[in-house]
């Protein structure tokens, strides 16, 4: 099957390096079609994956835009619709993997008359999302998608919930290769050295810099932890937040934690730096759609504290393999990582559990094989 891809995004978020391992499997009969270039590009080409630029000007990623700024966009977007029309008759179908690929996705597989899948990464709710934003991705989806794959129960709910059609929607979770989170012993401690944190108890936050993702709650439950306990914040603003970046550097100088906290700015060795942290902690104060981080700590048999709302809640168990506090409460993190300091043989049962089950259920070869098989049986 041939596939053409669409995502709007010109760098690596969730969604961006989920698309990675889904478009992967398909070699030279998958293209991926880009709507912004940057550093996205450099990955799918660095993963052997046809990838081509159709529109090098960034469309604006605003999530709360209304109906006049949604009627000037499709406007704008006229080129670059007509470009994927032309693409879109040598595929079989187009997969739309953000809510602007699925706006151009839908207009462009009714005039290719292609079957458009849309992969639903987000919840969509009006905490996330404008009415108008909402109203837009569900009727789209409604009527041209042959297939909406959620990336969650969670996201498929809020589908649903949102006027979207029960019939069409699926869920399959982001995949994963368990071996590329087994980090090798030197160089954790050689990356442990480098960062200055032996003999700190090291607590992980990865995620992009956003205020939903919550890294003021990580630093205010910091502020409430033993002087031993350290935090490195990795990840970058990706969608212009720089307001927010300025503002947990301003609350990290007024709590004094200057030797406790660390920016590290976006990363590519993830797992490495998962391996030298003793727990990683996820604090989205809106639901999570998904959570790949979640899933990442756990193949890197690391204790993982999370958030307890949407999609973290199928991917934890409290007390099981993780754990998880209410959202946006510093003080109940605080104690659950007070707690992973003191009951270090509970805690590491627990991260033994989290990769043996992290590694069964979201195996990417598995997830790979559940989209093949929807996609011959819906398109
Ligand atoms: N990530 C990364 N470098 C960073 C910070 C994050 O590669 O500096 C990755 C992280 O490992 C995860 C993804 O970005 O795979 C973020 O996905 P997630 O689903 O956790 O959240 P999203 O940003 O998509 O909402
Ligand atoms: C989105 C969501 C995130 C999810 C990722 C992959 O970026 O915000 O929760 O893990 O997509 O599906």
């Amino acid at each position: 099957m041939k596939i053409l891809f669409l995502d709007q995004s010109g760098k690596p978020g969730g969604a961006e390096l989920c698309l990675i391992d889904i478009a992967k499997p398909y070699g030279h009969d998958a293209l991926v079609g880009l709507f912004a270039d940057g550093s996205f590009k450099e990955l799918l080409l660095q993963n052997n994956i046809p990838v081509e630029v159709l529109r090098t000007e960034a469309i604006a990623v605003r999530k709360e835009s209304g109906l006049i700024h949604g009627l000037n966009t499709l406007r704008q977007l006229l080129p670059l619709i007509n470009k994927v029309v032309k693409k879109a008759r040598k595929y079989d179908l187009i997969y739309a993997n953000t809510q602007k690929a699925l706006v151009v996705g839908a207009i462009a597989s009714f005039f290719s008359r292609r079957p458009l899948v849309y992969h639903l990464h987000d919840i969509l709710s009006t905490e996330h999302f404008s009415q108008t934003n909402l109203r837009v991705a569900v009727n789209l989806a409604n009527r041209f998608a042959s297939l909406v794959i959620a990336n969650s129960q969670a996201s498929k709910t809020a589908f649903i919930e949102a006027g979207g059609r029960q019939d069409i929607i699926e869920v399959v979770y982001n995949g994963f290769e368990p071996k590329n989170y087994q980090a090798n012993e030197s160089n954790i401690k050689r990356l442990q050295q480098n960062l200055e944190l032996e003999g700190k108890f090291v607590v992980g936050h990865f995620s992009r810099l956003a205020p939903w993702k919550g890294q003021h709650i990580l630093i205010d439950a910091l502020a409430q932890c033993p002087p031993q306990v350290t935090a490195i914040l990795v990840g970058d603003a990706l969608f212009g937040e720089q307001n927010y970046v300025e503002q947990l550097h301003q609350q990290v100088a007024k709590l004094e934690l200057e030797n406790r906290v660390k920016f590290l700015g976006f990363r590519s060795d993830i797992p490495q730096l998962m391996a030298a942290c003793d727990l990683v902690a996820h604090t989205s104060t809106s639901p999570e759609p998904f959570g790949r981080v979640i899933v990442e700590a756990m193949l890197c048999e690391k204790p993982v504290i999370a958030a307890k709302a949407g999609g973290a809640m199928e991917l934890v168990e409290h007390g099981l393999n993780g754990f998880l506090v209410a959202p946006g409460e510093p003080q109940e993190l605080a104690q659950a990582i007070v707690t992973c300091l003191q009951e270090t043989e509970i805690t590491a049962t627990i991260a033994k559990n989290a990769i043996i089950n992290a590694s069964q259920r979201f195996d990417v070869a598995t997830i790979n094989h559940q989209i093949a098989q929807l996609l011959s049986e819906r398109i």
